[in-house]
């Protein structure tokens, strides 16, 4: 093999994985990230399930939580369901832990199965804990409970059994949100991650939300969370051909986001948009090699960044 030999995406990915997993066990629990950007619609649901799935595939055990009540993720990462999963997201963070009918999360959490859209073979390595609709029902119960938005922080990282928390049985937990982050799901996520992973895209007319989420999360960190961060943020949809507007949109991410934007941008792929009609991913397609590799490249970047701030916060993940 010749010295000069570009490192695959894959060979890439492997060894940030390695390295962060090592931390994680010194640590004893893995982080808590959080995929937001206020608008919708620019790659949130479909970046989360993508880098859960190719996490895994290097050997993270990786949980990801639905916390949008549109269900996307879960939809995604659990194809064919003939009806959402019950109980869910929405049951746990109404659970009376004293009572006779308590939910827990392992009543919850599901393995997502081999041979899915987004589980070509990492068995036992891809989690989810999935949501339905009855979680846009919660709206008033979080808003009006007592530290209604705390419930999911202390879901992931306060809720002992059998002495480990949520945060303690995976390498990485991904939270994805939905788009309003007035939501309060989207708030009580920005409560319980340790830091933001942003997707955005170049387009011009998504370039407001940029500000407004980084508004969110300075208020987020004001009085409740003060170590969180933006640590990565993730241009989508970009497409290279189409000129100007578009290039100056890249540019405006940046001059907003500066070094947390990573590289290679995803591109606008059919293999993304049509993967669950076909029963593959970005990462399983034959036709998309080369863009499997850059977005293996992408999360490589991403998870570099994850490594540094889960260093900097320290064991427990910036409590
Ligand atoms: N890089 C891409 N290339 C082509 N299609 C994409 C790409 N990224 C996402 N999509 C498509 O765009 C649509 C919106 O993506 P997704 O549901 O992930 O966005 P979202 O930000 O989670 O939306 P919401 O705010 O509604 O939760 C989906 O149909 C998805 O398949
Ligand atoms: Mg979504």
């Amino acid at each position: 093999m010749p010295a000069s030999k570009e490192v695959s995406g894959f060979e890439a990915l492997f060894k940030v994985a390695k390295i962060y997993q090592k931390k994680v066990k010194a640590a004893g629990n893995g982080a808590v990230v959080v995929v937001a950007n206020e608008k919708g619609g620019i790659g949130k649901s479909t970046i989360t399930a993508l880098m859960a799935a190719a996490l895994a595939e290097v050997g993270l055990k990786v949980l990801v939580i639905d916390l949008d009540p549109q269900s996307s993720v879960t939809q995604m990462l659990l194809p064919n369901l003939e009806k959402l999963p019950s109980p869910a997201i929405g049951d746990l963070l109404t659970s009376d832990f004293d009572g006779d009918n308590a939910i827990f999360p392992a009543d919850v959490i599901q393995e997502v199965p081999a041979g899915t859209v987004y589980n070509s073979d990492a068995l036992g390595h891809l989690f989810l804990l999935p949501s339905n609709p009855q979680l846009g029902k919660l709206n008033n119960y979080l808003a009006t409970n007592i530290n209604g938005r705390q419930i999911l922080k202390f879901l992931v990282k306060e809720l002992v059994i059998e002495n480990k928390a949520l945060l303690n049985d995976y390498d990485l937990i991904l939270i994805d949100t939905p788009s309003q982050l007035d939501s309060i799901f989207a708030e009580s996520a920005l409560i319980a991650g340790d830091m933001v992973v942003m997707p955005t895209t170049p387009r011009p007319v998504d370039q407001w939300a940029i500000a407004q989420t980084i508004q969110k999360i300075k208020e987020a960190k004001k009085v409740a969370n003060r170590s969180l961060e933006i640590v990565a943020a993730v241009v989508n949809m970009y497409d290279p051909r189409s000129g100007m507007v578009e290039n100056e949109g890249l540019e405006a991410v940046k001059a907003a986001l500066g070094d947390r934007v990573v590289e290679p941008p995803i591109r606008s792929l059919k293999t993304i948009s049509n993967s669950p009609a076909k029963s593959t991913s970005l990462l399983t397609a034959t036709q998309a090699q080369r863009p499997a590799d850059d977005f293996r490249q992408t999360i490589t970047e991403v998870m570099s960044r994850i490594l540094n701030r889960f260093e900097q916060n320290g064991s427990k993940g910036g409590r």
